[in-house]
């Protein structure tokens, strides 16, 4: 059976504020086999990682993310820690290049901002040289479906929070590798049904040893969790 890879979600976000450097050193730190972070575009069509469309809930700032400059977003400061602010996803590249975790590049994108994923986000996975242990995912399956388009080579999977009808064929159709699916919304069964077919399975958010046993106990290829700490605890008594 594959030992289950545990993602630290937006860092390891249970101890650290969510997507920040430190979050993401943490993580590491801790020993979490990947990360996962949140990615959307400045109003000067920059990378950024925050997870809400507003910074109103982790910033000293008010409003939408689409409609700040760089250099006005990087003037706000984390409500948890003022030392702390919203970093690039290129200072990220930079940071996680010489580490051997993987990554999770959640695309939250919008409509407008499909065009932008080719031009400013797979670029950058190609710089830092991370596109063989990055993976693209996203809820907007038709800004996924383009990138793999652009390149094949990265593995990528569809983000769903709601149960669906035959997840198998749309896969196939999407022509992705794997579900992220929100912890309670596939069966025992539906997963072991996807896994024979080779698509990888990961659920999010994991975050009880509970949940971290079943899905170890189903074979997951990965959990998305905020607390890689004790999801590694609980694996190593698995
Ligand atoms: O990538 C898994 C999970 O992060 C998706 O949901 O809302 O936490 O971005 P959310
Ligand atoms: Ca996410």
């Amino acid at each position: 059976m594959v030992q289950t890879k545990i993602f630290a979600h937006r860092g390891f976000s249970g101890n650290y504020p969510e997507n920040t450097m430190t979050a993401f050193k943490e993580a590491v730190k801790a020993g979490a086999d990947g990360i996962e972070l949140d990615v959307q575009f400045t109003q000067d069509h920059v990378p950024v990682i925050i997870h809400d469309r507003t910074v109103n809930r982790m910033t000293d700032g008010k409003g939408f993310v689409c409609d700040f400059s760089l250099a006005e977003l990087q003037k706000l400061r984390m409500k948890e820690d003022s030392s702390e602010r919203i970093p690039t996803f290129e200072e990220f590249l930079h940071w996680v290049e010489p580490h051997s975790v993987y990554l999770n590049v959640e695309l939250k994108t919008e409509l407008k901002d499909r065009g932008e994923i080719p031009e400013l986000i797979l670029p950058l996975l190609a710089k830092y040289g991370v596109e063989e242990r990055a993976i693209l995912s996203s809820f907007d399956h038709k800004a996924l479906h383009a990138a793999k388009q652009k390149k094949p080579h990265i593995e990528s999977a569809a983000l769903i929070h709601q149960a669906m009808m035959n997840p198998s064929k749309y896969l196939e159709t999407l022509g992705v590798e794997g579900i992220h699916f929100k912890a309670s919304t596939l069966l025992m069964d539906e997963v072991a049904e996807l896994q024979e077919k080779g698509y990888h399975l990961r659920p999010y958010t994991v975050n009880t040893v509970d949940q971290m046993n079943q899905f170890f106990t189903w074979g997951c290829e990965g959990i998305f969790t905020d607390y890689p700490d004790l999801a590694l605890a609980v694996r190593k008594e698995f």
